[in-house]
């Protein structure tokens, strides 16, 4: 049977890794429509009418893409963060939703290596820096994206410390890490880098309490979401300590909350503060191929075996 399926990208793959995508689509019969860089919501509740299937980024799945969804059977988000789509709402309809996990994780650790080097060399302004030999770093959260940034922190030769509620401390060990009992006991190390999903539970759960306690020249460091951090609190945070760096690929959409952040900084942004223009942690042509293909393939496999390995629960 033939199928339809929408490639919705607010924020565009690369062309190669599109080809890619539709050479997996093609090759089953499945014709690809594509809505890449759209601009209003409307462009995508018009085109979702004719999907079978959907494989979207960041895009919101709601209750108003899934009123206009007529024949939608299944969603794959590309990437790894699901929180833009509403489980309960897909559930509701009898649309199974998916992930990619893993599939963008080295791309992510990189950016992390990127931001962490441009901060300890103080943005290139010319001044003594620091280097990030023997420094601690400690995940919150140790998932396939932390878990890429921990082998790479194993090569610059740092220590790695790392706390998940899901996971056994004996895996952790197992891993390289040294276990951490508790959230807070993340905060005793330089780094702390935020690999957590956004739920009801991490909600602004990173506040001016945890940031105080770290030891000079703390830096968190956030690829995950924005809603994790307390955008407030943070801001407390840069007024009290000159020492302090966040280093964050989740800027707050909300302009107040970032001007907020970047004049509580003063002038020293692209030291203390970095923000990325657009997320972009999954922005390399790599991570585009890895999670467009998988979820090209996740879709194949969906309708023509029932293959539902990666189906997320609400
Ligand atoms: C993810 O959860 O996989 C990342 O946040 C990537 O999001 P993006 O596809 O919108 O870049």
């Amino acid at each position: 049977k033939s199928r339809t399926v929408l490639l919705a990208t607010e924020k565009a793959f690369a062309a190669d890794a599109v080809s890619k995508i539709e050479a997996v689509t093609s090759a089953a019969g499945y014709k690809l429509v594509r809505l890449e860089n759209y601009k209003s919501k409307d462009d995508l509740l018009k085109a979702v009418a004719d999907a079978d299937a959907m494989i979207i980024r960041s895009d919101k799945v709601d209750q108003a893409v899934l009123d206009k969804a007529a024949k939608l059977k299944i969603v794959v988000r590309a990437g790894a963060g699901y929180d833009n789509i509403d489980l309960k709402a897909t559930e509701g309809k009898g649309v199974v939703s998916m992930n990619t996990p893993g599939q963008n994780a080295n791309a992510v650790a990189e950016l992390v290596f990127g931001m962490m080097i441009t901060s300890a060399r103080n943005n290139y302004d010319g001044t003594s820096g620091f280097e990030l030999v023997n420094r601690s770093i400690a995940f919150y959260g140790f998932g396939a994206v932390a878990r890429a940034v921990h082998k790479l922190a194993q090569r610059f030769g740092m220590k790695s410390f790392a706390y998940d509620p899901y996971i056994p401390a004996e895996k952790i060990a197992e891993m390289g890490a040294t276990p951490v009992a508790t959230v807070a006991g993340l905060f005793e190390h330089q780094y702390v880098s935020l690999h957590v999903p956004l739920t009801d539970e991490t909600k602004a759960s990173i506040n001016k309490a945890l940031l105080m306690k770290m030891p000079k020249g703390g830096t968190l460091i956030n690829t995950a979401r924005c809603e994790v951090v307390h955008e407030a609190d943070m801001v407390e945070v840069f007024k009290a300590r000159q020492d302090f760096c966040y280093l964050c690929d989740v800027a707050p959409d909300d302009k107040a909350a970032k001007e907020a952040m970047t004049a509580a900084v003063g002038d020293k942004f692209g030291k203390r503060l970095i923000f990325t223009a657009k997320k972009m942690g999954a922005q390399t042509l790599e991570a585009n191929d890895n999670c467009g293909v998988a979820a090209a393939n996740q879709i194949v496999a969906f309708f023509e075996k029932g293959e539902t390995r990666f189906a997320l629960k609400a």
